[in-house]
């Protein structure tokens, strides 16, 4: 996100603009923590996980008279455009926001989840797909020296694109993601069957998994397989994943994205994001960002059978 900071406030002074950095989200919108920035202040950043605007969770924003409050914040001081970064969330303040008041808005996708529909990643999917994949080397050092079956835990609330990446990446024998039913019969009978020629397994659950949370599935699992010797181990990896230095795919991507907002806005779109698809910069409704849903690639599900044989 601070690349993508970076980009919006050097690009709009690039342009000829005044830049203001907005603190907490909306939450500093509805108290006029509002500051305006220089090319200095985003100095030194861009190796830096995190945000140095801070984020919040605002329920005020989600009143009209929260937001009515933040509107006075911007015009008090002449603000005419507002770029947010965020995912679900945030667009949906954004585009409420915007057809109340009409402050032309720009929104740049971040979200380690990468669940944005009209980007082809999202800011900060990357470097968590890195995080989580470097702990799953490591657990495997320990799988295998150990014949352990571990089941890794990774974010994802609603979506499995960081279990579905780290796991093909990490040579997973399975992954359980919200998106698809998992059948834990398969899982169990393939583990069963690899055990005469397999001694440890890695097996990648996202957080939002409808069987439950890597405990509650790793329990469920260990009825099942008839082997008493087996050790079983569960690894919930959490906030490791959502900060550290950013990949240079992240920086590049928010920095673009970043920039694409600023010239958006310019150019006289609103109630959009501006992401990136094929290579390109593309700006896609709020509405098809919020409302339609973006898939996991089949062959991506189908890469890690496959490659379990
Ligand atoms: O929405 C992104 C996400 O990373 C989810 O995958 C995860 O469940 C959630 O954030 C965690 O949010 P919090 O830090 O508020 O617990």
């Amino acid at each position: 996100m601070n690349a993508c900071i970076r980009a919006v406030v050097r690009t709009g002074i690039f342009r000829g603009l005044e830049v203001y950095g907005i603190n907490r989200g909306y939450e500093g919108m509805i108290e006029g923590d509002i500051k305006q920035m220089n090319s200095h202040s985003v100095s030194n950043i861009i190796q830096r996980g995190g945000t140095i605007l801070k984020s919040a969770r605002s329920s005020e924003f989600r009143t009209p008279e929260g937001r009515k409050k933040a509107y006075e914040s911007l015009k008090a001081l002449g603000i005419e455009g507002l770029i947010a970064i965020g995912g679900d969330g945030t667009f949906t303040g954004a585009k409420i926001f915007y057809e109340e008041y009409g402050i032309p808005t720009v929104g740049c996708p971040g979200t380690i989840d990468n669940d944005i529909y009209g980007t082809d990643f999202t800011i900060g999917f990357d470097t968590a797909v890195n995080t989580a994949l470097a702990a799953i080397d490591k657990i495997r050092d320990t799988a295998a020296a150990h014949d352990r079956i571990f089941f890794v835990e990774v974010m994802g609330r609603d979506a499995g694109f960081i279990a579905v990446e780290c796991g093909i990446g990490g040579g997973a024998e399975f992954v359980m993601v919200p998106e698809t039913k998992t059948d834990l019969d398969a899982v169990v009978n393939t583990l069963k069957s690899h055990r005469e020629f397999r001694s440890s397994s890695i097996i990648v659950v996202a957080e939002g998994d409808e069987l439950g949370n890597a405990n509650e599935i790793m329990a469920m699992v260990k009825t099942k397989v008839d082997n008493p010797a087996k050790d079983f181990k569960v690894t919930t990896l959490g906030h490791i994943q959502r900060g550290g230095a950013p990949t240079a795919r992240d920086r590049v991507l928010g920095s673009r994205c970043g920039m694409g907002a600023v010239d958006g806005l310019i150019a006289g779109k609103a109630g959009c994001m501006s992401g990136v698809i094929n290579n390109e910069i593309v700006y896609t409704t709020f509405a098809d960002c919020i409302g339609k849903s973006k898939p996991i690639h089949p062959d991506h599900l189908a890469l890690i059978e496959i490659l379990n044989i």
